[in-house]
């Protein structure tokens, strides 16, 4: 500490400003002790007509609770900066505070050049990566990662958008858009025929004649799931290139992203789907979206 610093102008002002307030404080509050008062007696103002004000003591309890505040505040005066420029005798600074916070913070900065699979398999950078997974994620892919309904499960291996590490990545920095487009018009007959057709590659139809149509029906000119879930119905990862972006799942495995009940297949097929994944890259940071990339892709590779 700098005598110089204490003796400036502001310095005494401001501090004089301090002291003379918390020492009015105590001596107004002592002066109330010992004036005299007439119990049950009113100081005559009245308001509203019938509303008077009594001039009874202070309770005993409400004017020492004020002398404490008077005695804690000439502590911390003591111990923290506050009075003008006197830095206090405990060292406390808001400068070492946030030095203090800065080093307690994780780092993640320092994993953001590790590859994705090593990190995967890196406890500490998973543990921090599961945090943030925890905080960002969980409300729609749920906290074990298993989603639900509409939410993909991102533990099964199977993929929408691609498990490869800068899949997984692109799909966190820059969300996704799963858009299905509505086809009541191929009417309710034929949607019936593709639903059974769908659902017998998970051995869920009991309707032979009408998946049969309904293999007929995908073939169709006028029928255009193939565009995006292709020939095979594999999806689009399956075809590889552009179709990636699109999301189109695989019809012929038995993972399903809003259910495999006919009625809910007869009803993604005549409506159509459309889901959104957030994108993540500009509010998180490149550092935060690598170890929540590691942290997805472990959930897959043990
Ligand atoms: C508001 C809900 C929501 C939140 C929050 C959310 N997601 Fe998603 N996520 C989705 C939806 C919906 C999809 C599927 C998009 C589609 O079908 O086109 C998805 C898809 C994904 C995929 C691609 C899955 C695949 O099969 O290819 C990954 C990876 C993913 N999310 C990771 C995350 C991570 C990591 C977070 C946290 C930073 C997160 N998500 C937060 C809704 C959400
Ligand atoms: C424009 C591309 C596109 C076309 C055309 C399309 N789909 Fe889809 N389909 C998608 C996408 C994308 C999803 C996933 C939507 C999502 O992520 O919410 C999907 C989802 C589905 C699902 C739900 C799968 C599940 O796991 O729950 C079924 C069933 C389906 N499509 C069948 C069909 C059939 C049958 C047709 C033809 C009548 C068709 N789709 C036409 C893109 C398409």
């Amino acid at each position: 500490m700098n005598v110089n610093d204490l003796i400036g102008f502001w310095n005494i002002y401001v501090a004089g400003i301090v002291l003379v307030a918390i020492i009015g404080c105590a001596v107004f509050l002592w002066s109330q002790g010992g004036a005299t008062y007439t119990i049950g007696k009113t100081t005559g103002h009245s308001w509203d007509e019938t509303l008077e004000e009594y001039n009874n003591p202070l309770p005993k309890w409400w004017s020492w609770l004020f002398y404490i505040t008077v005695v804690f505040a000439l502590g911390y005066l003591v111990y923290f900066p506050g009075l003008g420029s006197f830095p206090g005798l405990g060292g406390w600074s808001s400068g070492k505070q946030w030095q203090a916070e800065q080093d307690a913070a994780p780092n993640f900065q320092k994993y953001l050049n590790e590859d994705i699979p090593a990190l995967a398999k890196n406890s500490a950078a998973l543990d921090s990566g599961k945090r943030l997974f925890n905080t960002y994620c969980i409300q729609c892919h749920a906290v074990d990662g298993k989603g639900s309904k509409g939410f993909p499960n991102l533990t099964d291996g199977d993929w929408l958008y691609g498990g490869e590490p800068a899949q997984i990545e692109e799909s966190i920095r820059n969300g996704r858009n799963g858009v299905m487009t509505p086809n009541a018009y191929l009417g309710d007959d034929t949607i019936r025929d593709l639903a059974n057709y769908v659902r017998a590659f998970s051995g869920l139809s009991t309707d032979s004649a009408s998946a049969n149509r309904g293999r007929a029906a995908y073939a169709r000119d006028d029928v255009i799931c193939k565009t995006c879930h292709g020939p095979d119905l594999k999806g689009s990862l399956a075809q590889g290139g552009d179709f990636p972006f699109q999301g189109a799942p695989n019809l012929t495995d038995d993972t399903w992203l809003y259910g495999s009940d006919e009625a809910t297949v007869i009803e993604t097929i005549t409506n159509g789907r459309s889901n959104t994944m957030p994108t993540w890259g500009k509010f998180l940071g490149e550092d935060k979206v690598h170890l929540l990339a590691a942290y997805v892709y472990s959930l897959s590779n043990k």
